[in-house]
C-alpha cells in the first residue's frame, strides 16, 4: 500500500527539524550556471592537460562531480578528508587529517576542489601538505567564499560564490551530516527551542 503523505508543509525541506529554518541563498539553477563557466575558465588556463581533481571530503562531493562533468578532457580525481569542524556550527580551529589521497599528486596538475572557504585554516594545511608533494601545478576551486571570516592568508584560484558570514547547507554541505542531498545552497536558522546557538 501506498504510504501517505506527510502533513508538513510542501515548504519544508527533506531531513528539516522543527526547529530549524532553511532559506534558499543559490538556487541549483545558479549553481549550475556557474559551475559550466568555472570549468570554462579552468579549461581554459588548462587546455590540452589532464587535470587531477582532488575533493575534500565529504563537502565537496556533489560540486566535483559536477565541476568533473563540465571540464571535459582529461580528468582523474582523488579524495582527501581532514577535519575542521566539530558537531555542529562551531569551528574547531585545528585541522586533522582522516584520509589521505590514494595516488602521488607529484608532477601533476593538481586542482584541489572546496565547498567553502571560511576560516582558510582547512585550505592552507592543505596547500601546505600539497607543495611538498611537488606537483606541476597546484589550483583551488571554491564553491563558496564567506571572505569576512577569513584568518589563514588564502586564497582560491576559481571561486563560485561570495556569500555573507551565515551557515549554510546543501548542495553537499552539511548541518550534523544532515541536508548534503539538498540541490539548492540554503541557510539554516535554528529557532528558540533549537539546542545550539548560531555564532553572531
Ligand atoms: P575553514 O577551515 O574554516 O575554511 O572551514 C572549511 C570547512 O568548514 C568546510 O570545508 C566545511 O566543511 C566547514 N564549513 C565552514 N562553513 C560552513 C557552513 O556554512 N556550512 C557547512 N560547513 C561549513
Amino acid at each position: 500500500m501506498p504510504t501517505k503523505p506527510t502533513k508538513r508543509s510542501p515548504r519544508v525541506k527533506p531531513g528539516q527539524r522543527e526547529e530549524e529554518t532553511l532559506r534558499v541563498l543559490i538556487s541549483h539553477q545558479r549553481i549550475r550556471e556557474r559551475v559550466r563557466h568555472m570549468a570554462e575558465e579552468i579549461r581554459r588556463d588548462f587546455p590540452n592537460e589532464p587535470i587531477h581533481l582532488v575533493g575534500v571530503l565529504k563537502g565537496s562531493v556533489l560540486f566535483l562531480a559536477d565541476l568533473a562533468r563540465e571540464l571535459g578532457g582529461e580528468v582523474s580525481f582523488d579524495f582527501i578528508s581532514v577535519s575542521s569542524y566539530g558537531k555542529g556550527m562551531d569551528s574547531t580551529g585545528e585541522v586533522k587529517m582522516n584520509k589521505d589521497l590514494d595516488v602521488s599528486i607529484e608532477g601533476r596538475s593538481v586542482l584541489v576542489v572546496e565547498d567553502i572557504l571560511d576560516t582558510g585554516l582547512t585550505l592552507k594545511y592543505l596547500l601546505v601538505l600539497f607543495e611538498e608533494r611537488k606537483p606541476k601545478h597546484l589550483r583551488v576551486a571554491v564553491l563558496l567564499d564567506k571572505v569576512e571570516r577569513r584568518i589563514a592568508d588564502v586564497k582560491a584560484d576559481y571561486t563560485g560564490f561570495v556569500i555573507p558570514n551565515e551557515f549554510v547547507v546543501g548542495y553537499g554541505l552539511d548541518y550534523d551530516e544532515r541536508y548534503r542531498n539538498l540541490p539548492d545552497v540554503c541557510v539554516v536558522r535554528l529557532g528558540p527551542r533549537g539546542k545550539t546557538k548560531i555564532e553572531a
